[in-house]
């Protein structure tokens, strides 16, 4: 009686507690994440399928990471929103739960924490943003803005038309519609088997969006019934499958960490080197910023990820479970390519196999780093050059337009103390701007090299990730202004070109950072946050707890 009166006063009718499915809605909305801020209307759609269905939905908030607004970064938060949404869909008297994400780290973050409960769940993503408009042209989210704010520091672009061109990026509800972090992580979703058949790419104003919110509404409660948990749909066949189509449609290197901390939470066997080695047979068939030329919404009009998985056909498990209970071959098995020029055949890709993230490793990334060739430079993957050091990204931002800055387009820009441990959070702040006296002399692109992250928008010759981290005692810490650095990509390596006594010495003479934070979140996320080789996780969160709290006694 306590529950069921209690719950009455929100004028619920008797019949909803004859035993029927209840099904939580977890809404990641917020008007201070603007990705996210028609995640309440869809949810209304997912209660219609639900109650079609014979469950009982209730919605309730997890928290809203918005990308934009979030300080130092949303990343920060990602392990929170996951151990959140953990304890509240545990907590609560739930049998199913579905996950309305849509903002780069609300993703993952739901994701992770729905694996390790281990309830039944779905996944519904808010969709990408129209195509922006600005001056007769498409443009993509943030990859926009990297070109703009260049633009602007070289005197091709005027304040004025910066702020007007704003606008004109960001015109409908949704997230970023390049195929970016959020585009990227809704397309792995899918991928993995965690959402439905085109959910990753329908416009977030388009109706078949809350068609398609509706319907998950009716497969949870049959999830649920048939009691499939994410552990039966997210195995190590779908996590190949996801890795293979990150390189198909030129996904963000976000993914890399995302995934494996996903797969942390599962317990599947998932390591760095195997972005590498998955996707070596693997072309670029997706022709979308910002690796390429259209937009998400182009994307879905030429057939969305079924087309891609389809095409990509015996390069994917087949046979792996997925949320309609069918697996990965039947749902894609007919599914139409109406655009070539956006989704490009198997024999005549858009990049050749082998084109997608790398992963290096070397004496300056004893445990990895990452780069996203498809976003690079053809002559920079292979490259030689001495190291300007920076020990964070506001000391480089601080010097980026003295005209006197003692850099060359074959300088290596080394931004350091970017790293989980070190910013705190794993910013996207490796693809600083280049130097403003290269961009007016019309260079485009140099190597990067940081152990943060980047923004899945963003493009240039950026090594990633690099691990261990500066803050932790990576050998990044020890490189200095002149040192050669050398990147080799094709052999997969990143070197630190000084002789092994020498780094000793350095490394003596090394001190770490003082602690970010002495109490809160920060203090906690700092002392137990894992690097990003394997996906930047919480030490005590890996692993799942089911869904029983304790002693369970309701
Ligand atoms: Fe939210 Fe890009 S800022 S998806």
């Amino acid at each position: 009686m306590n529950h069921r009166s209690w719950m009455r006063s929100q004028g619920f009718t008797s019949e909803v507690f004859d035993g029927r499915p209840v099904i939580g809605i977890a809404t990641t909305w917020s008007e201070l994440a603007p990705c996210n801020v028609h995640l309440h209307r869809v949810a209304e759609s997912v209660k219609r399928g639900v109650w079609q269905a014979g469950g009982f939905p209730l919605e309730f908030p997890a928290m809203a990471l918005g990308e934009t607004l979030l300080r130092p970064t949303a990343m920060l938060y990602r392990n929170l929103l996951a151990m959140e949404a953990e304890e509240l869909i545990r907590a609560n008297p739930l049998d199913g739960v579905v996950l309305l994400s849509g903002c780069d780290k609300t993703t993952p973050g739901l994701l992770m924490a729905a694996a390790s409960v281990g309830l039944p769940a779905i996944m519904v993503t808010g969709g990408p943003k129209l195509n922006g408009k600005y001056q007769g042209t498409d443009v993509g989210s943030g990859t926009a803005v990297w070109r703009w704010e260049e633009d602007l520091l070289a005197g091709r672009m005027t304040q004025e038309e910066c702020a007007f061109a704003e606008g004109c990026m960001s015109r409908s509800d949704g997230h970023c519609m390049t195929m970016g972090t959020a585009s990227t992580m809704a397309s792995m979703a899918e991928a993995l088997g965690m959402q439905l058949p085109y959910s990753a790419s329908w416009p977030a104003v388009d109706s078949r969006r809350y068609e398609t919110a509706q319907r998950a509404g009716q497969v949870i409660v049959d999830l649920v019934e048939h009691d499939v948990t994410p552990a039966q749909i997210m195995t190590r066949a779908a996590f190949e499958n996801a890795i293979r189509v990150n390189a198909a449609i030129g996904g963000s290197t976000n993914a890399v960490v995302h995934l494996l901390a996903i797969a942390g939470r599962l317990g599947v066997p998932l390591e760095l080197g195997d972005f590498d080695t998955l996707i070596r047979d693997v072309p670029t068939l997706v022709n979308l910023q910002p690796s390429g030329k259209y937009l998400m919404e182009d994307f879905c009009y030429a057939g969305g990820l079924p087309a891609v998985m389809r095409e990509l056909g015996g390069l994917l498990h087949g046979d792996a479970l997925t949320v309609t209970r069918r697996c990965v071959a039947e749902n894609v098995r007919d599914a139409p390519c109406w655009n070539r020029d956006v989704i490009m055949p198997l024999a005549a890709p858009f990049q050749p196999a082998g084109s997608g993230t790398a992963v290096l490793r070397g004496n300056l990334a004893p445990d990895g780093a990452v780069i996203k060739q498809s976003a690079s430079s053809a002559h920079l993957l292979k490259h030689r050059g001495r190291a300007l050091v920076f020990d964070s990204p506001e000391d480089y931002h601080a010097v980026e337009a003295d005209p006197d800055l003692d850099v060359d387009e074959d300088t290596v820009l080394v931004i350091r103390y970017c790293g989980p441990k070190g910013y705190p959070g794993m910013p996207e702040t490796a693809n600083v701007p280049l130097p403003a006296k290269l961009l007016k002399r019309g260079v485009r692109d140099m190597v990067r090299i940081c152990d943060g992250r980047m923004s899945g928008t963003a493009y240039g010759t950026v090594v990633l990730h690099v691990a261990p981290e500066a803050a932790a005692g990576g050998p990044l810490a020890l490189v200095r202004t002149g040192d050669w650095i050398t990147l080799d990509v094709p052999a997969r390596t990143l070197s630190l070109d000084v002789p092994d006594d020498e780094l000793a010495a350095r490394r003596a003479a090394w001190t770490p950072p003082p602690p970010a934070a002495s109490r809160g979140w920060t203090w906690l996320y700092t002392k137990h946050v894992q690097q990003a080789d394997t996906g930047c996780d919480l030490d005590f969160l890996t692993g799942g707890s089911g869904h029983q709290v304790g002693r369970d006694s309701h």
